[in-house]
């Protein structure tokens, strides 16, 4: 089969395409022939040996796709040869074939075609739970989003404004606010012409009532400043590459909660009410992931510097079955 491997850590140019051999399938396990893969941001840094874990090189890059189950062993649930899936696992996506633990695939629902599916899974999953569980947004919540051009961001535009929040998307082009806007956000702030505390204050002068923060770095601290008293501020990631240090004072003086974001913190049982609603929200259409760029498997260092570079707009995809 034909695969992106990160033969040594570094930058995404690293990456490259190679045969390797079939992987076979053990007790518990299913083998999925690979469509569709979307990048996600940890992709990147796992590339580059920045992430919380470290997979020694060579590995094959990727942790989220979609297509067929074409074997299966053992025990899978109500999972069957020939059903068509998604999945999620630490590397391995970008391949023509996949072989992971049957617990980690989910049933795409029908009417749902590969490509969305693919786009949909970590980046709504994260903004729905961040924003449900965590942010507890409730109907006419206002909701600062920052990095809203990108996959979790868009998701949480899209996902705050279903559940009756009226969104203030940040980003750094007109390109991402546009999309931001048509995924519903009332009001939309680049962060690059101006004042970010200011631009806030003029569109919430009543202070909002969350912040969902996948960026880090310097947009942090003017967006936890835009809360009201008993606001919520989500740190869910640091795309930006830096940790911003908030003052502690600031929590103290303006009486905001700081939050942070894991799906193993999310309680089970709302966990499982989310993940209801959200596989609603994909089987009617409700909620559907922008797709802002597609490579073919075989420009697979290309689709990560797209990403790596802060420029995707919603979800940068892997269309597997066309590897040229
Ligand atoms: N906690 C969790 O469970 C969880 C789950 C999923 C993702 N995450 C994290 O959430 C973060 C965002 O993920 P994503 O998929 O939304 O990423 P993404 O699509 O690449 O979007 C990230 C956004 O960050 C901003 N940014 C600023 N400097 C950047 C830089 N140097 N490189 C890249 N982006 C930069 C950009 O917004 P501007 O327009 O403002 O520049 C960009 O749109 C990542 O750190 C990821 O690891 C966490």
């Amino acid at each position: 089969m034909i695969a992106a491997v990160c033969p040594e850590y570094g930058p995404p140019e690293v990456v490259r395409i190679e045969e390797r051999p079939s992987q076979p399938v053990v007790h518990g396990q299913a083998k999925v022939r690979v469509s569709a893969a979307a990048v996600n941001y940890p992709d990147v840094l796992l590339v580059a040996n920045q992430y919380q874990i470290s997979v020694p090189p060579p590995f094959v890059v990727g942790s989220e796709f979609a297509g067929v189950i074409t074997e299966v062993v053992g025990e899978a649930g109500d999972l069957v040869v020939g059903d068509r899936v998604i999945g999620t696992q630490m590397f391995g996506a970008f391949a023509e074939e996949v072989v992971v633990a049957a617990t980690a695939l989910n049933r795409i629902p029908p009417g749902v075609d590969d490509r969305t599916a693919a786009a949909f899974g970590v980046a709504y999953r994260t903004a729905y739970h961040a924003l449900r569980s965590v942010a507890r947004i409730d109907s006419g919540d206002a909701v600062v989003v920052l990095g809203a051009g990108g996959g979790v961001g868009l998701a949480a535009v899209q996902l705050a404004t279903a559940l009756g929040a009226h969104v203030t998307a940040v980003a750094s082009s007109a390109e991402k606010l546009d999309a931001a806007t048509s995924y519903g956000a009332k009001h939309v702030v680049n962060h690059r012409m101006g004042d970010l505390r200011a631009a806030l204050r003029e569109f919430l002068p009543d202070g909002a009532d969350a912040v969902i923060d996948p960026v880090g770095g310097g947009l942090s601290e003017p967006a936890l400043r835009s809360l009201r008293r008993g606001g919520r501020f989500v740190t869910v990631g640091y795309a930006s590459g830096v940790i911003p240090a908030i003052p502690l004072n600031l929590v103290l003086v303006k009486g905001v909660h700081v939050l942070g974001f894991q799906f193993h913190d999310v309680a089970p049982d709302e966990f499982a009410r989310n993940e209801a609603e959200l596989g609603e929200m994909l089987a009617t259409g409700r909620a559907a992931p922008h797709i802002g760029a597609v490579y073919p498997l075989a420009e697979t260092a290309r689709a990560l510097r797209h990403v790596a570079d802060g420029d995707a707009v919603g979800k940068v995809l892997i269309d597997v079955s066309s590897p040229e």
